[in-house]
């Protein structure tokens, strides 16, 4: 128990410091808390009021999506008309016709001969530009006779005509129309060779053979006229025959032979 003594000291003490007693309960003076109690009662006393807070929240939300598509197959059918269209193109027509004539038949260029070919007779449409030496071995398929130069320079071609030695392929068939040709076929045949024909193969007298048709013809000829020339008779009955091969002695030789 505080003496009254004690009370008054408190009392003068709080007048002293000019504080009322309520206002020794807030426990502030001139804005300063005085003391621990002072200090806590103005604690409880300025209690804040309750706080309200609004929170705000804004959330962002990134989302992937992935779409697979699968592409349709689609048929389409159409049906385009169009309207007509009209051409007019110009066509050229050529016409070729082609007419075989046989050249018999070529009025102007032909002729109707007739000859003995071999003791054969022919009558024979040809055309005249045809030398005989064309019509023997085109016409007539005597091909002994043969054609070496076809200008009158080498004697392959000769045949006699009318038992004298011409060149065949210088003579138009049209030109001897009459006569009797005598070919090398006509001299003697393979199973019944002429003794001329015979000398040449027994004397080596053919070598290729090209020039020897006309030489054996030639050498006919001479013989029929001359049965037993000498060698330079021979020699000139021939020179109108030319032998590639340089045959020359055996076929002067071959022709001596048979003449004897
Ligand atoms: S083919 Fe006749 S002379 Fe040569
Ligand atoms: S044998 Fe050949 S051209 Fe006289």
């Amino acid at each position: 128990m505080d003496s009254d003594n004690e009370k008054t000291k408190r009392i003068t003490r709080r007048k002293f410091l000019g504080v009322s007693t309520a206002a020794a309960a807030g426990g502030v003076v001139g804005g300063i808390i005085v003391g621990a109690v002072g200090g806590y009662l103005a604690g409880q006393a300025a209690a804040p009021p309750a706080a309200t807070t609004t929170v705000t929240t804004t959330k962002t939300a990134t989302q992937t999506v992935t779409t697979t598509q699968t592409a349709a197959t689609a048929t389409v059918t159409s049906t385009v008309t169009q309207p007509a269209t009209t051409v007019t193109q110009p066509v050229t027509t050529t016409v070729t016709t082609t007419r075989t004539v046989a050249p018999e038949a070529e009025v102007g260029y032909t002729s109707l001969i007739t000859l003995n070919v071999n003791g054969v007779d022919y009558a024979l449409l040809v055309d005249n530009r045809w030398s005989l030496a064309d019509v023997l071995r085109e016409k007539l398929g005597l091909t002994g006779t043969k054609t070496g130069c076809d200008r009158g320079e080498c004697g392959s071609c000769a045949v006699l005509v009318d038992g004298v030695p011409m060149l065949s392929c210088m003579l138009l068939a049209c030109s001897v129309s009459g006569s009797k040709i005598t070919t090398i076929e006509g001299i003697g045949t393979v199973g019944n060779l002429d003794k001329l024909q015979a000398s040449f193969v027994n004397n080596e007298g053919i070598q290729c053979g090209m020039c020897i048709p006309g030489i054996i013809v030639v050498s006919k000829a001479l013989l029929e006229k001359n049965p037993k020339p000498t060698e330079e008779e021979v020699k000139e009955a021939l020179s109108g025959n030319l032998c590639k091969c340089g045959n020359w002695p055996f076929i002067v030789k071959s022709v001596l032979e048979a003449a004897k």
